[in-house]
Order: structure tokens, then C-alpha cells, then sequence
């Protein structure tokens, strides 16, 4: 939570050059690791309940007393927690975003990106200078099933926000049409197309540890006579034929513009004429987006594709000269009201 501050303080670091701005980011990413360290640890989870002394605490999540304390008392400092007498307690920010069982709950965003920023982070400059990622991305994450978990459930709920407006944005397929879900992973895209148009058969493509939530999703929607899900790279498989529908959401952020027009050029080969692909990105470069934090987060999670995946938040005009190039006809961009940073660019196969 960032360092609670006075206006006077506030303002002499953010808007005079009186004090290094830098010392509050030191300190709010202590913030934040500690929250994360939190997190980890059941802190919250175990004060749900209610304030608890820290010997309590720490038996219950087997921690030592006197390191707990200490994290504790940074967690009061910035905010995470209140300290009412000798007990510690969640603060009303903390009961509200970051337990696990609330269904809108931030705690999967804060695991995820904790992990990233410890793990994947440490090495920064090295892609920076090198001009590409030092790992591969996706197969650290299939390797790591609760930090997948997160990274699912994270996607899956702003699937569940973003969807209906989406479907609403794009031109229904035709009756018996079928769909392609590349890099669907936990199919709530694909679930949500599948209910709004009765008659569509799907297809999802993701790595397997990715298709685990798709198939929960899948099976709780009464789906699975309708919906495939196919383990498989989405770069090599063969994707087969006659689709009406592609979905490429949040997908080519991962790649470079190589790599972009080499998945273009097979998705159209995967559609049929006057098919459409559609896909979901964080844009760069849109004049309308105001500035705040949307905009701060899609420059930094285009720094974060660069070093993890070598891709990049694309602006408009960069997709659709890549989808052109691929042999699409009129991209075009749909902004969505429910989230400043998402776009969706819609083309169809000529
Ligand atoms: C950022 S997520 C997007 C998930 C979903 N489309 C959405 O928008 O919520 C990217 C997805 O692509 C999958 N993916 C990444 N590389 C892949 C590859 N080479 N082959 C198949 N799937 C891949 C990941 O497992 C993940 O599910």
C-alpha cells in the first residue's frame, strides 16, 4: 500500500524537488513485498477472524515471534493492518481485497506478481542490454502450479468482467459456426461465446497445466459436449481448419513482431473466408486513454513482456499493419468501458 504521507510530505516529494520521489518508491516496495510476505505467510487469511496477539499468530502459522512482529508492525505502517491494543488485525483495505474468498479478491494479482517481481525480476538490466528475455516465461510458469493457479484465476475473473461487453462488441458468427481459442487457457472467453451464441462448437489451445481451470470452467458451464480443449503449442500445432471466430486475447503481447506476423499468417490460414479474428490487448499509445493508473500499468507490463516473453504492449497501428500484412481487411479497434487499458482489435480474412 503506498506509504500513507501528510499533503505537506506528499506534496514535497511529488510535486516540488524538495525530496527524492525515489525514497518513497524504496519504501512502498518494501510495502509491497511485505504485503506479499504477508500473503504468503496466512497473515490475513488467519486474521479474518479477528485481532489476534502475535504469539497466537505466530503458532497458528508457524512463524517465529519476534520475526513476525516485526513484519507485523511494517504491515501497520503501511496500512495492511491495524493494531488495536496488543492484538493485530486486517485493516478494512486488507478485509476487502485480499482474502482468497472474496470473489473479486485482489489476493491472486498480489501472489502473482510478488513472484514475478522477486523471481523474474532480479535480472532486468540483463534483457534490457541484451534486447530479449533472459527465460522463458511460460515454461517457468507451468512449472510452478500455484503461482499457474494465480496467474489463471487472476485471467479468469477479468474474464468474467470484461465478457459481456466483448460479446456485445463482436459481429456474432454465423449458426453452427466454430471457434478457436489460442492461448485460452482457462476458457472463460470461450465459455462466455459458447452461451451467448447456442449453435457455436469451440476449440481452446493452451500449454496443459494452463487447461486445468478451462476444464473446471468448461465442466461447470455443461459445456463439454461443445468445447475442446486442446493441449498443444499454439506457435507449431497444427490448428487445423474452417473457423469462423479466433481469439487471440492477450496473446500477441508475448511475442515479437516476427513471431506476431508468423501467428497472423497461421491464424488465417486456420480461418475461413470472411472469418474474423479478434484480439484483447493492453494498447499502447492511445490518446484517449487519460493518464493514471491504466496507463502506468501498461508501460509497465509492456517492460514486464519485454523481459519475461521479449513482447510488448503493440499500439493499434502496429497490429493492424501486422494483421494486413497476414491478409486481414479492416481492423479495427473497439475501446472497452469497462477497462481502461484493454482494447479489442476485431479483423476479418479477406
Ligand atoms: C496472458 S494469458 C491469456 C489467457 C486468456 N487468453 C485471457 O485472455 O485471459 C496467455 C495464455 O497463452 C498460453 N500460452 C502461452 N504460450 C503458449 C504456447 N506456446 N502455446 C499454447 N499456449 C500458450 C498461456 O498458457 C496462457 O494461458
Amino acid at each position: 500500500m503506498p506509504v500513507p504521507l501528510p499533503p505537506e510530505v506528499a506534496r514535497a516529494f511529488m510535486e516540488t524537488d524538495e525530496a527524492p520521489s525515489a525514497h518513497l518508491d524504496m519504501l512502498n516496495a518494501i510495502s509491497f513485498r511485505t504485503a506479499g510476505a504477508g500473503l504468503r505467510l496466512g497473515v490475513f487469511e488467519e486474521l479474518a477472524n479477528g485481532p489476534l496477539p502475535v504469539a497466537s499468530l505466530a503458532e497458528r502459522i508457524g512463524a517465529d515471534p519476534l520475526g513476525l512482529r516485526l513484519l507485523l508492525d511494517a504491515l501497520v505502517g503501511f496500512g495492511y493492518l491495524v493494531q488495536p491494543g496488543d492484538a493485530y488485525a486486517n485493516s478494512e483495505n486488507t478485509s476487502r481485497w485480499l482474502l482468497r474468498s472474496t470473489p473479486d479478491s485482489f489476493a491472486p494479482v498480489l501472489s502473482f506478481w510478488t513472484t514475478v517481481v522477486t523471481e523474474l525480476w532480479g535480472d532486468l538490466e540483463t534483457s534490457v542490454r541484451q534486447g530479449g528475455p533472459t527465460g522463458d516465461f511460460y515454461a517457468w510458469l507451468e512449472r510452478r502450479p500455484e503461482t499457474l493457479a494465480d496467474f489463471q484465476t487472476m485471467l479468469r475473473r477479468l474474464a468474467g468482467w470484461l465478457s459481456e461487453e466483448v460479446i456485445t462488441l463482436v459481429p456474432a458468427p454465423p449458426s453452427g459456426g466454430r471457434l478457436l481459442d489460442l492461448g485460452g487457457g482457462h476458457a472463460g472467453y470461450t465459455a462466455a461465446f459458447c452461451q451467448a451464441y447456442p449453435e457455436l462448437r469451440a476449440t481452446v489451445v493452451d500449454l496443459p497445466g494452463a487447461l486445468s481451470q478451462g476444464r473446471a470452467v468448461v465442466e461447470s458451464a455443461g459445456l463439454t459436449d461443445r468445447v475442446e480443449l486442446r493441449p498443444g503449442d499454439l506457435l507449431t500445432a497444427d490448428l487445423g481448419a474452417g473457423y469462423d471466430l479466433v481469439l487471440l486475447f492477450n496473446i500477441v503481447h508475448g511475442y515479437d513482431d516476427s513471431q506476431v506476423a508468423a501467428l497472423l499468417d497461421r491464424v488465417a490460414a486456420a480461418l475461413n473466408p470472411g472469418g474474423r479474428v479478434v484480439l484483447l490487448e493492453p494498447l499502447a499509445e492511445v490518446p484517449e486513454r487519460p493518464p493514471g493508473v491504466a496507463d502506468a500499468f501498461v508501460r509497465a507490463f509492456s517492460l514486464n513482456l519485454f523481459h519475461t516473453q521479449g513482447g510488448r504492449a503493440y499500439a493499434f497501428d502496429e497490429l493492424a499493419k501486422l494483421l494486413t500484412a497476414a491478409g486481414f481487411g479492416e481492423p479495427e479497434e473497439r475501446m472497452l468501458t469497462r477497462s481502461d487499458a484493454d482494447h479489442l482489435v476485431i479483423a476479418t480474412r479477406t
